[in-house]
């Protein structure tokens, strides 16, 4: 964290868990937990049909409330689909973009995400961008290239002004969901890379305020190593989210001096 430049953020992402009530219930248990001064922004990105719940759930708890995918275009015959606008209306304010699920699961690519990205801009939204490589592409040892390509494809074209509303998150495939942690250095050293890649693209003083997560299995007994890395500025935390007691001790990790 490096709070003198930049925002530390901690988002939960709770993937396709929880109803509406689950979500009431979640932000009850939250509202009790949660510290008073908190010197990080807390998110909460919760499935599609659960945002107004969330919104009504976490308004007043400075918890804002993000969504979990957006579609690119802004309205028409895209059966099933949610556009940048119909969030924003409902109060969201950060959307996770290219999520690895997303990629393996829903055919995201480099190209779906960039043009996400820029839907999620114009409507006013803060997209979480997210890259990372697999095992076998870390073992082949091309991540870094991998990382560039993917942070250079996700940011085309967007204009210097509007990347200050951009986070990027490195989450490593095979650290999600699998209990295995990057190492706080494995972690640092691409968190460290992808602003070195922004700074590239956009200058220094851009690089240096924009904000940087990790993802893959972070939770309350590894988060304040990570979150001590000059280059890592929050968490997007899937499991340890959805349990409020493990989500608000990641928070605290990230509260401290
Ligand atoms: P886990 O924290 O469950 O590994 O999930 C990480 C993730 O995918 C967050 O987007």
């Amino acid at each position: 964290m490096n709070r003198r430049y930049r925002k530390t953020i901690i988002a939960g992402n709770w993937k396709m868990n929880k109803t509406a009530s689950e979500t009431k219930k979640f932000a009850e248990e939250l509202k009790t937990l949660l510290p008073k001064a908190k010197w990080c922004d807390v998110v909460v990105c919760v499935p599609a049909v659960n945002i107004p719940a969330a919104i009504k759930a976490f308004k007043d708890m400075r918890v804002s409330v993000g969504a979990e995918n957006v579609f690119y275009e802004k309205s028409g015959a895209y059966t099933g689909e949610v556009s940048a606008d119909m969030l924003k209306d409902l109060g969201v304010k950060y959307v996770i973009i290219g999520h690895s699920e997303r990629r393996q699961y829903f055919g995201e690519t480099d190209v779906t995400v960039n043009k996400k990205v820029h839907a999620a801009l114009e409507a006013g939204l803060h997209p979480i961008i997210c890259v990372g490589e697999s095992l076998e592409q870390r073992e082949l040892g091309i991540t870094m290239e991998l990382i560039a390509l993917q942070v250079k494809s996700a940011l085309a074209g967007v204009p210097a002004e509007k990347l200050r509303r951009c986070v990027i998150a490195y989450e490593p495939i095979w650290a999600i969901g699998t209990g295995k942690t990057a190492t706080a250095e494995q972690a640092a050293e691409v968190c460290t890379f992808i602003r070195t890649t922004v700074r590239h693209l956009y200058g220094a003083r851009i690089a240096r305020s924009i904000t940087i997560q990790y993802g893959g299995s972070m939770k309350p007994s590894n988060a304040a190593e990570l979150l001590a890395q000059p280059d890592i500025d929050g968490g997007l935390i899937g499991g340890a989210a959805l349990k409020p007691g493990e989500f608000v001790d990641i928070i605290n990790a990230a509260n401290q001096e």
